[in-house]
């Protein structure tokens, strides 16, 4: 419990923080990879390189200095660290190592003469707090998920059943565990982790269940990034036949429960989790827009499942838009409904009536940011707007 003074110095430290909190981070990180080599393998250095997480991770430090007498205030950021904890498998033993390397990071960044003993001491009780709810939270969704049928803890191998292309860049691995057991059925919009190990190298990637639960397996659709090792990996060395080590699904950006009006607007791979959220509310009868974005068609994936979903929903409205044109000769097999750019004008023809419609978007960050801004000017409010980003969540003004 921290004290009346150690919350005033918390407090204190959040104009600090406003300025200096990603240089903090970005420090914290190089020093516990040079100090604790066998945590760096846990995190995307990706990310870390685009400076996502530093960032990140400086935002949700000054979010909680900020509420540090209103804990509840944290709900939906803590329900997204959880989330992208369990599904990377980050454990108890774990936080001692972030902690140390955190105060110490402070004590270098911030100087003797701000980070004082008393200050040290009132941020290590802060951090305690903080790193005991995750924990307590992580337990709790660890324990859920090994308990659920067809759940487990960990890593379970899967075996690569079927690998479909899907598009010039977009390849589908159906996964089914080697213990021939069940499989918990995820919330549509949820993802897993994937322990990989690429020449002798622990890699660690979150991806989006690109199809509805079924109890017997999970299908991954994977995009190849131009000198991705992950990615790269799973597409070229990956065979059928081979097999992953797989984290239980987590995730928070899921269909939400109902009957009313649902819209899916996606920008390229960012397709994946609306797939699995359109199947099961098509299915469950609800009435679905799905708005897909894609360059070109060769790099269109599941135009084909779209045709069939069209064909069998009646109450299924999709619309399919090539950013880049269609280029000469290359006539899909199911023409794009438009040409060019998102624009307001094709949401506000497209999407029926907002008033209580929930709309799920994902692409990158800057169509997100079009998107979203649209859909807010057309009525659909930021509670019913739901979004998730394929890395550390970042701001999108
Ligand atoms: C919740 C979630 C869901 C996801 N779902 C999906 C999904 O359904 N499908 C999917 O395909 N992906 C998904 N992703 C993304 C996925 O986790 C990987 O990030 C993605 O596959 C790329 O990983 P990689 O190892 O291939 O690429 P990386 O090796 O991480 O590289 C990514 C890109 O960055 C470049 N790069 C690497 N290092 C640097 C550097 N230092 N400076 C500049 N550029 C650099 C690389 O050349 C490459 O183009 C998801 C991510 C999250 C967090
Ligand atoms: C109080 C302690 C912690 C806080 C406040 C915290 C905060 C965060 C935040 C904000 C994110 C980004 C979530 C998102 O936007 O998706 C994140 C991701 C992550 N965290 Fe933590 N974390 C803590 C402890 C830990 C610990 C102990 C570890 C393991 C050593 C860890 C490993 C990771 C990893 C691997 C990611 C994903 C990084 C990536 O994708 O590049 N975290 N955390």
């Amino acid at each position: 419990m921290l004290t009346d003074r150690q919350r005033d110095l918390i407090k204190a430290t959040v104009p600090l923080l406003e300025s200096g909190g990603e240089a903090l981070t970005t420090h914290f990180y190089q020093g516990m990879f040079a100090r604790y080599p066998q945590v760096k393998t846990l995190f995307n250095q990706t990310h870390q390189a685009a400076g996502t997480q530093p960032r990140a991770l400086a935002n949700s430090v000054l979010m909680y200095a900020r509420n540090i007498d209103r804990l509840e205030n944290l709900g939906p950021l803590a329900a997204q660290i959880v989330n992208k904890h369990v599904a990377l498998q980050i454990l108890p033993e774990h936080y001692p190592i972030v902690g140390e390397c955190l105060l110490r990071a402070m004590r270098e960044v911030l100087g003797a003469e701000i980070a004082t003993d008393e200050v040290i001491d009132a941020w290590g009780a802060a951090y305690q707090q903080l790193a005991d709810i995750l924990i307590g939270a992580e337990a709790q969704v660890y324990d859920a998920l090994a308990a659920a049928p067809g759940g487990w803890r960990g890593g379970r191998a899967f075996r690569v059943a079927r690998k479909q292309v899907e598009s010039r860049e977009i390849t589908s691995f159906y996964l089914v565990p080697v213990d021939g057991g069940a499989v918990l059925r995820h919330q549509p919009g949820q993802y897993i982790g994937l322990r990989l190990n690429v020449d002798g190298q622990d890699l660690r990637r979150n991806y989006s269940l690109s199809a509805a639960a079924d109890g017997r397996g999970l299908r991954i659709s994977v995009k190849r990034e131009p000198g991705g090792v992950a990615s790269g990996f799973l597409h070229e060395r990956v065979h059928e036949g081979d097999e992953l080590e797989v984290f239980p699904p987590a995730g928070e950006f899921v269909l939400r429960e109902g009957d009313g009006p649902v819209a899916f607007v996606s920008g390229g791979v960012g397709i994946t989790p609306t797939l699995a959220m359109a199947e099961v509310a098509l299915q469950a009868g609800r009435p679905v827009t799905f708005i897909h974005y894609a360059r070109n068609a060769q790099v269109h994936a599941f135009g084909e499942q779209l045709r069939q979903w069209r064909e069998r929903f009646p109450q299924l409205k999709a619309w399919v838009v090539y950013e880049d044109g269609q280029p000469e000769g290359a006539e899909p097999a199911t023409p794009p409904d438009a040409l060019g750019r998102p624009t307001r004008e094709q949401l506000q023809a497209w999407l029926p009536d907002t008033d209580t419609l929930h709309a799920y978007v994902l692409g990158p960050k800057p169509f997100m940011a079009q998107v979203k801004r649209d859909l807010r000017a057309l009525g659909v409010a930021d509670a019913r707007s739901h979004h998730e980003f394929f890395g550390p969540a970042e701001a999108l003004a």
